[in-house]
């Protein structure tokens, strides 16, 4: 079995690949285009494997694509690859479109032609797993019960529009040709060697870096949190467990305003990395002027996936904080930060 990752240098697809290495030892060809987002440092530690091989390229790049799928003939197809950041959508959707959606439709398309030019045996066995974001789901208000995957799509920005879009294209690819797709719906994400843009290490690093934490309005939403290793299990038990056709969310009821959040962060940063001065670090959080389309809440209901896997999410949001933040600081000793 060789499965194809794509996006697998960014921060979910290079805690799967390190999650999938200890389990298996079928080969993992990576296809990344290197964007800012990629992080080299960690995909280095696959570099000597005899069962990895990274390919830096575009997934909406046809001829490479295609000789791609030729060599390589994997079983699975797992994308990771996305532009991902909310506010970069909002200030240049152009790119979310092309990326997210325009090469996403290459990728699924000469899948799906590769895919058709299999055996029988290869055919039935092959799955496209494309991950998605429960963003898609709009905003809910504090009332309303989690989404579920019956849930309408309501997208509020252009990165979950974009997301959304790609999600229709794969449903199509299973009505219209049966093609095999699966697709995974997960909550906010966190844990080592995300990108400093996003939230928890945006929070972490500029408490630790002696700066202000910014917080987008009045820190009221409500974010639903996982931690990567928990989402990548999750993905493993689906390649082998997951229906084509089908969508599973993927969360860990960890539901938090984002001013708790930060707070949570500095009560854990004040007794591991304690200030000299005896301050404490909540008192480095700012608000900001919001974004806007802000959603308001996401919530999940992970019970199908539950149901029909094996998988259970092992970390608490302390015990995956924990880990993240030990994880940052040892990066700030070693001065990578
Ligand atoms: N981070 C989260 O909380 C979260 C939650 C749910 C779903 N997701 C989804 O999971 C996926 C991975 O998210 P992430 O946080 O690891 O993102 P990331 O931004 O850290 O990494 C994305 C990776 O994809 C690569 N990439 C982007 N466009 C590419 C292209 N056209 N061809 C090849 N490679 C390309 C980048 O170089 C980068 O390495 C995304 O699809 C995202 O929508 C993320």
């Amino acid at each position: 079995m060789t499965i194809l990752v794509t996006g697998g240098a960014g921060f979910i697809g290079s805690n799967f690949i390190e999650s999938w290495f200890s389990l298996s030892t079928e080969k993992v060809i990576n296809l990344d285009s290197l964007n800012y987002a990629a992080n080299i440092e960690k995909i280095s530690q696959f570099t000597n494997k005899y069962n990895y091989e990274f390919i830096k390229g575009d997934i909406g790049n046809e001829h490479l694509v295609k000789n791609l799928l030729k060599i390589y003939k994997p079983t699975t197809i797992i994308n990771f690859a996305a532009e991902t950041h909310v506010d970069t959508s909002i200030k240049n959707p152009n790119i979310f479109i092309k990326n997210n959606v325009v090469s996403f439709f290459n990728l699924i398309n000469i899948s799906k032609e590769y895919w058709n030019s299999l055996n029988m045996q290869c055919r039935s066995s092959f799955k496209f797993i494309q991950i998605s974001t429960d963003e898609i789901y709009g905003s809910l208000k504090k009332t309303d019960a989690p989404f579920t995957e019956n849930s309408p799509y309501k997208t509020n920005n252009p990165y979950s529009a974009s997301k959304a879009s790609a999600n229709h294209i794969a449903q199509a690819f299973f009505t219209t040709y049966g093609f095999p797709t699966i697709l995974t719906i997960c909550t906010n994400n966190y844990g080592p060697y995300q990108f400093v843009e996003k939230f928890i290490p945006n929070v972490i690093n500029s408490a630790i870096n002696n700066q202000y934490i910014p917080i987008y309005g009045n820190g009221e939403q409500i974010r639903d949190w996982i931690y990567v290793k928990d989402h990548c299990n999750a993905l493993i038990e689906l390649i082998k467990y997951g229906t084509p056709g089908e969508s599973y969310n993927i969360g860990n009821n960890n539901e938090v305003t984002n001013i708790k959040l930060a707070i949570f962060i500095c009560d854990i940063l004040d007794e591991l990395s304690p200030k000299q001065c005896g301050d404490n670090y909540k008192n480095q959080i700012k608000f900001i002027h919001d974004r806007p389309g802000h959603d308001v809440r996401y919530s999940i209901n992970a019970n199908k996936i539950i149901k029909h896997t094996k998988w259970i999410p092992i970390e608490s949001l302390e015990s995956g904080m924990r880990k993240t933040i030990y994880w940052y600081l040892n990066k700030k000793q070693e001065k990578k930060f």
